[in-house]
């Protein structure tokens, strides 16, 4: 029987998860989870953990995963329909009436089941009769023993427009439209149904208890299409079934993984060759649910992929599916096969150990999503740099768990900052800029930019970032060039992009770079001048005055513009090497507690600049 989806919710709510998982496993309390020896795998140290709040239980060991209802139908064997009757019973929860309509439903889907199950039989006799020696012969000679074929239950449909029309004509003829089997031509009675299938090796599709609910037929040799499936049917949905999950599911729990190949015979083969863990989606890209669906019986399946382009397209689309769903404890890994082979093709060419090496280099979800996405877009300059981030910010920020996200978009943070570490630096001799008004960098401000380099986050940091290098060096780092203008010519694209900590020495600093910029020769006292009637004249003062006890050596008129320049080069290089430093540092430890868009913004613009500052 159905149960409505609020019935079950009702139930799952009112029963304690913790009470009835305790009634057979015991159980210690660990902040909001319980833990305990996993009922489901033989285990020394406990790694089975209840969540009373989500209402699941989770095995790190074994991936058993389910609510409720889940764990009184594993545990104790019980159907789906007896757990619910016993907990309702628990919860002092009434069953709910089933209407005529359930029960007709349910009637017609016990028929299909019927039917489908008939003509599976029948399909499995054609094979074995004389007349289906052809077909028997091909699948023997794919290498298939006649124990797979039983196994997998595969059959021949004959050339024959109402072969299987006749045999199961008591069935009626309705069912055997909507099982699928016969084709219903449009103009209703003028024209007879017919046989779907004919001329075809069968694969039954089971759904995850066993029951089939569809057909896969291959032409024998080449034609098109090579293979027919089932339409989808009130038994059958294709991006909800695997193929072979009810075959694969006891391997699957006990290797913790799945196989997912690309087609029937991969299964097949897989299975023959001791695989027994191996499904295949049905003729799709493995969708959300067929994903879903393995995750409540393993953490990770693995993608077994070919080697060509297809197979790259097909890694990207099942890795972006998976991120929309991703949850702590499950992921995907992706194992690629050398093209042109498929499983069938590699085991029977190279052996079983040869698919298992490719198994055992299957690479993560993570690594798989760099590598497809990321990897290869160009990082040279902080334009693509920031464009890339947002492209991570953007693919990564569908991941629902916002734990995992965030841990997610840090992770390849990390990676791009460790893509884009130059070597090690010889510095650039200065280039003139032409044109254009200078950037100047505001104390404490950050903009992010996106791949057509447009400001979309700028703001403030939410507290002062507390900045080991020093205010001597600041005064020292702006004093050089009023004192020796002509040194601006090489230096003030970079004090442009510093930011000072004290706001006057910083105002005063942005003045500086935009005067420099705007004129075509400096002259101290104009430059003296200009800053005054801009009024910095108290800000001006402060500084030469201090300097003349201070910094005398620096800003006297006799000293070499050389000597200047190499002294300011020294202190630049000190002083950005440990502002960059401390900020990354003070970015990403924000950033890991709360990544907000102004933190992350905040870090994307340190990365940006980060070529301006040395290495941490
Ligand atoms: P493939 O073309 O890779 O075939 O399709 P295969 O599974 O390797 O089969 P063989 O080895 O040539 O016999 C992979 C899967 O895509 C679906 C089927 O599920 C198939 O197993 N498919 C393919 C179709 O549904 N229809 C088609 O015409 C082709
Ligand atoms: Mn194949």
């Amino acid at each position: 029987m159905t149960f409505p989806v609020r019935f079950l919710d009702e139930i799952r709510a009112r029963v304690a998860l913790a009470q009835v998982i305790g009634q057979s496993v015991k159980l210690t309390r660990k902040g909001r989870e319980y833990s305990g020896l996993c009922p489901f795998h033989n285990e020394k140290s406990p790694s089975f953990t209840v969540n009373e709040d989500k209402g699941f239980f989770h095995c790190f060991g074994c991936g058993a995963h389910g609510d409720v209802i889940t764990f009184l139908m594993r545990s104790r064997h019980m159907s789906f329909p007896d757990a619910v009757e016993q907990l309702a019973g628990q919860a002092g929860l009434d069953l709910p009436e089933q209407t005529p309509q359930d029960r007709e439903r349910e009637k017609r889907q016990a028929g299909l089941h019927d039917v489908t199950e008939a003509a599976t039989r029948w399909f499995e006799e054609q094979l074995w009769k004389p007349s289906g020696k052809a077909a028997l012969d091909y699948l023997l000679d794919r290498g298939l023993t006649e124990d797979t074929i039983r196994r997998f239950r595969l059959g021949y449909s004959p050339e024959n427009r109402t072969g299987l029309k006749t045999a199961l004509k008591a069935m009626g003829e309705p069912l055997l439209v909507e099982a699928g089997l016969l084709i219903q031509p449009e103009e209703g009675e003028k024209r007879e149904s017919f046989d779907r299938f004919r001329g075809r090796v069968m694969f039954p599709i089971a759904d995850r208890r066993g029951r089939i609910i569809a057909f896969g037929g291959r032409i024998m040799g080449d034609g098109q299409p090579k293979y027919l499936n089932s339409p989808d049917t009130p038994l059958f949905h294709k991006g909800h079934n695997l193929y072979g999950w009810a075959l694969a599911r006891e391997d699957a729990a006990k290797t913790g993984t799945v196989l997912v190949a690309e087609g029937y015979m991969d299964v097949i083969a897989l299975h023959q060759a001791g695989f027994g863990n191996a499904v295949a989606p049905l003729g799709t890209a493995v969708t959300e649910e067929q994903i879903e669906l393995m995750w409540r019986e393993v953490a990770e399946p693995i993608l077994c992929l070919d080697g060509d382009a297809a197979g790259q397209r097909a890694a990207i689309r099942a890795a972006e599916r998976a991120l929309t769903i991703l949850k702590p404890g499950r992921s995907l890994r992706f194992a690629t096969l050398p093209a042109p082979e498929d499983p069938d093709s590699l085991i029977k060419k190279s052996g079983r150990g040869a698919m298992q090496a490719v198994c055992d280099q299957a690479v993560s979800l993570s690594d798989t999503l760099w590598r497809v996405k990321f990897q290869t877009l160009p990082i040279a300059t902080p334009e693509q740099r920031a464009g890339v981030e947002q492209q991570i910010k953007q693919v990564l920020g569908v991941i629902p768990d916002e734990g995992l996200r965030r841990d997610y978009i840090f992770d390849f943070i990390r990676r791009l900052r460790d893509a884009s570490r130059p070597p090690p630096r010889v510095r650039a001799p200065w280039q003139p800029s032409f044109g254009g008004r200078p950037q100047v960098a505001r104390a404490r401000t950050y903009t992010a930019r996106d791949s057509q380099g447009k400001v979309v986050v700028a703001g403030r940091m939410p507290s002062p970032v507390p900045r080991p290098a020093g205010e001597t060096q600041e005064k020292l780092l702006l004093l050089a060039p009023l004192a020796h203008p002509a040194l601006l010519d090489e230096i003030a694209e970079r004090l442009g992009e510093v930011a000072f900590t004290d706001s006057d020495l910083d105002k005063l600093r942005q003045e500086v770079v935009i005067h420099a910029h705007g004129c075509a020769s400096l002259d101290r006292q104009a430059m003296h001048d200009y800053l005054r009637s801009r009024g910095f004249s108290q800000t001006l003062d402060c500084l030469l005055e201090a300097s003349a006890h201070d910094y005398t050596r620096l800003i006297k008129p006799d000293v070499s513009l050389e000597e200047v320049r190499r002294a300011w080069e020294h202190i630049y290089g000190r002083y950005r090497q440990k502002e960059w430093a401390a900020d990354v540092e003070q970015a990403l430890q924000r950033s890991a507690a709360d990544l907000t868009d102004e933190t992350f913004g905040f870090f994307n613009a340190l990365w940006s600049g980060r070529d301006h500052g040395g290495d941490i």
